[in-house]
Parts: structure tokens; C-alpha cells; sequence
């Protein structure tokens, strides 16, 4: 099985870096590797010394690269899937145009770059697909989206025979989807049914992880906890923290002893935050790491002493189970405090916002008719009990 592994993180804080790194040590692994780029700002190209096409470009033996233009991918390889969003929206009746269309949904345009990522997977081609993400923002954006449109899907638009079967009770969570009849399917149903297989992928602990890059320093710190949450919110396992740019120890200079105090006071708390989580500690470079011979340099001095494309079963994901009152629903939610957080539920879905960000979970079909009874936080987990009436 193959697997991917996405790298986000601050700005600036190393994850074309990381991400390149990681693919060389692939490649020379002798694993046929895949390094995507789906920052818009891509700079894969730089990293690599090389033109990349906006198809798949071979850098090295094992090695390929693509850096995805969303709006290329839309209208040259998902043109159906770009009607069949048309085709929906105007059965809902909007008097909209395509371009229009499209802007309804933030990150409607970015999906085209996961579609992009499941069809390479699905292909078999490659036995490592490592993708170099956006920002922080940007990325969560990215990554919740699909499961944002379906919800939309199912609750606005004409996909009715094909989600009641995809999200049959307790499915979703709880067991494999089963396959409905394609040639029955119409262009909105094979796109809803699409994102669920999207969503799948994204969230299989075995074949995906996502990788936090971070800076032993204030800023990068919290913002490296709040991805974490939201990882955990949208239920993606995060199995791999990078504390990049550790300066050496042995440097005896004021200026730069002042530095390492700092850096070991944020590496200490990182430890401290990602107590389950894998973190490795890279160095900060004498010299500038870009071009090919610097990031073989990270993967043979720093990276191949670990088991870095080892699945690691860290994120425990939203669990159901059986209690006396009804369902417990279990939620890891790290690093923040009940005050940060929101939470109501509609007859369909339970509603948990914490800062900018929500989600919708709906309820499996079987727990419909249960509401919430009661709510706490504890260690870090949003425990929701669900009674029946
Ligand atoms: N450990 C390191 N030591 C020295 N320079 C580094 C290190 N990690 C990253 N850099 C440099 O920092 C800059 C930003 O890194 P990059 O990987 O592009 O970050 P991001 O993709 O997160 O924006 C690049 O110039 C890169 O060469
Ligand atoms: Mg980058």
C-alpha cells in the first residue's frame, strides 16, 4: 500500500525543505517517489535546479515532481468533475456563471489538487507521494474541504440515493463505505461520491500522515499547537513534528548562548505538547541548504537515521461508544481550553467550533434521533454523550 505524507507549517519555517528532503531519501531508498507541490507559491523548481512542467517531471532516478495549478488541473484533467459542480449549482437554482459558481465556495479551486493526488495514488505508480503544502491557513482550508462539500452535497443538492448508501449507519466511522453501482451514478453523485473516497484517503491512518514543520521559537510554537488541534478537529493524524534550524550546542558566544536558551525552552515545551507524537530535531545549516547536494545533505546526515516513512497510529480520531445513557462521541482535542470551544448540534450533525474554524459532524443515521445529554472536557478530550428520547 502506498503511502503520502504531507508537510505543513508556518511560512518560512522549512517545509519544501523537509518535503524535499524526505523525497530524495525515498528516491535513494529505492522507493518510487512522488514530491507534489500544491503551494501556489511553488518552489520546488528553486529546491531542485530544474523546470518543472505542470504534468509530472522526472528530477532523478525513482524521483518525480509536480507542482499542481489547480485551474490547469480543473479544465484540463477534471473538466467532468467541473461540469458536474456546474450541473449542481444550477440545480439549486442560482442564476450563476461557472467562475461565479466556483468563488461560492472557498477552495473549490484547491480541491482540483487532492483530486489530483488521489488519481496519482489510485494509479499505483508511485510507493511514496510526499506533498509540500501551503502555510498553515491555507492548507487547513485545503484539507477540510472535501468533507465540507459533501456535507453541503448531501444536504442541498439532488445526491440522495448515493448518500444514503455512503453514509448508511454509523458507515462513515465505523466501517468501509460500500460501492454503489458507477454507471448508475450521475455527475453530481460520482463528485459526492468522489469526496467521500477523498476523504477516506485523507484520513486513512495507514496510508496518510501529516507532518508539522516547526521552529523552536515563540510564534511557530503556537501556531504549531493550534494546527495541531485543528489537525485533530478534522480528524487527520498527525504523526511526525520537525523542530527545524536547531542551532549547535557547541557555540560559545553570548549573542548566540542567549539564542539556544530560548530554543531549548521551546523545544522543551514542544516535547511537552507532543508527548505521543514523533519529534525530530534538525539543525540549523551552516550553509544554504537549497539545490539537490543540500537536500541530500538533510537525507543522509539527518533524516535516514530515523524510520521516517513509518506509519505511526498516533491520532486517536472521533470514536463512538456504547454507554449506558446511549453513544459516548470521543474527541482528542489538544492545547486548548473549554472556553475556546463552541459546540451545538441540529437534528443531523453536531456543530464544534473552536476559534475561525467548525465542523460539522453529522450523526450516524442510527444516532439520529439522539441528542446531546451532556458535554465535558477531560484530558484534553471533548467527551459528548448522545441519549436517545
Ligand atoms: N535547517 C536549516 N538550516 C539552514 N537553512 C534552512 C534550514 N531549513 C530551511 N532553511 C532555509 O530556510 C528558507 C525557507 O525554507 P523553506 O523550506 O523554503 O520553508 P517553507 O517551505 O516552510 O516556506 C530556505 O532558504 C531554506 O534553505
Ligand atoms: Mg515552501
Amino acid at each position: 500500500m502506498g503511502r503520502i505524507l504531507i508537510f505543513t507549517g508556518k511560512g518560512g519555517v522549512g517545509k519544501t525543505s523537509m518535503a524535499s528532503a524526505h523525497a530524495m531519501l525515498s528516491a535513494e531508498q529505492g522507493k518510487k517517489t512522488l514530491i507534489v507541490s500544491t503551494d501556489m507559491a511553488h518552489n520546488l523548481c528553486d529546491i531542485f535546479e530544474t523546470t518543472i512542467e505542470k504534468t509530472i517531471t522526472n528530477i532523478t532516478t525513482n524521483l518525480d515532481a509536480l507542482e499542481i495549478d489547480s485551474n490547469y488541473m480543473m479544465d484540463n484533467e477534471f473538466s467532468d468533475m467541473k461540469r458536474a459542480f456546474g450541473n449542481m449549482i444550477q440545480s439549486s437554482g442560482l442564476p450563476l456563471g461557472t467562475l461565479e459558481q466556483l468563488s461560492l465556495f472557498p477552495g473549490m479551486d484547491e480541491l482540483f489538487s487532492l483530486l489530483k493526488i488521489m488519481e496519482v495514488y489510485e494509479s499505483g505508480e508511485y510507493e511514496r507521494i510526499i506533498v509540500d503544502c501551503a502555510p498553515t491557513g491555507e492548507t487547513l482550508t485545503l484539507l477540510k474541504f472535501p468533507e465540507l462539500l459533501s456535507w453541503y452535497m448531501e444536504k442541498f443538492f439532488p445526491v440522495g440515493k448515493v448518500a444514503l448508501r455512503v453514509l448508511s449507519p454509523l458507515s462513515k466511522v465505523m466501517f468501509k463505505i460500500q460501492l454503489p453501482d458507477k454507471a448508475a451514478m450521475t455527475d453530481i453523485e460520482k463528485l459526492f461520491f468522489k469526496l467521500i473516497k477523498l476523504q477516506e484517503l485523507l484520513k486513512d491512518k495507514s496510508i496518510t500522515s501529516v507532518r508539522l514543520v516547526a521552529m523552536p521559537e515563540k510564534m511557530v510554537v503556537e501556531e504549531t499547537k493550534r494546527n495541531y488541534m485543528y489537525m485533530n478537529l478534522y480528524d487527520f493524524n498527525v504523526d511526525g513534528v520537525y523542530i527545524n534550524r536547531i542551532l549547535p550546542k557547541d557555540i560559545d558566544n553570548e549573542f548566540f548562548n542567549e539564542w539556544i536558551e530560548i530554543q531549548n525552552n521551546y523545544t522543551q515545551e514542544l516535547n511537552e505538547i507532543f508527548v505521543e507524537v514523533p519529534l525530530y530535531s534538525i539543525p540549523w545549516f551552516d550553509s544554504e541548504i537549497s539545490g539537490i547536494k543540500g537536500i541530500r545533505t538533510i537525507a543522509s546526515e539527518v533524516l535516514s537515521e530515523w524510520e521516517v516513512f513509518e506509519v505511526k497510529d498516533i491520532h486517536k480520531g472521533l470514536s463512538y461508544e456504547p454507554v449506558e445513557e446511549g453513544y459516548l462521541l470521543k474527541l482528542f482535542l489538544p492545547s486548548i481550553d473549554k472556553e475556546g470551544l463552541d459546540m451545538h448540534e441540529s437534528t443531523s450533525d453536531i456543530i464544534i467550533k473552536v476559534g475561525n474554524f467548525k465542523r460539522n459532524i453529522p450523526k450516524p443515521n442510527a444516532l439520529r434521533n439522539h441528542s446531546i445529554s451532556a458535554a465535558k472536557f477531560v484530558d484534553q478530550h471533548l467527551l459528548i454523550t448522545l441519549s436517545g428520547q
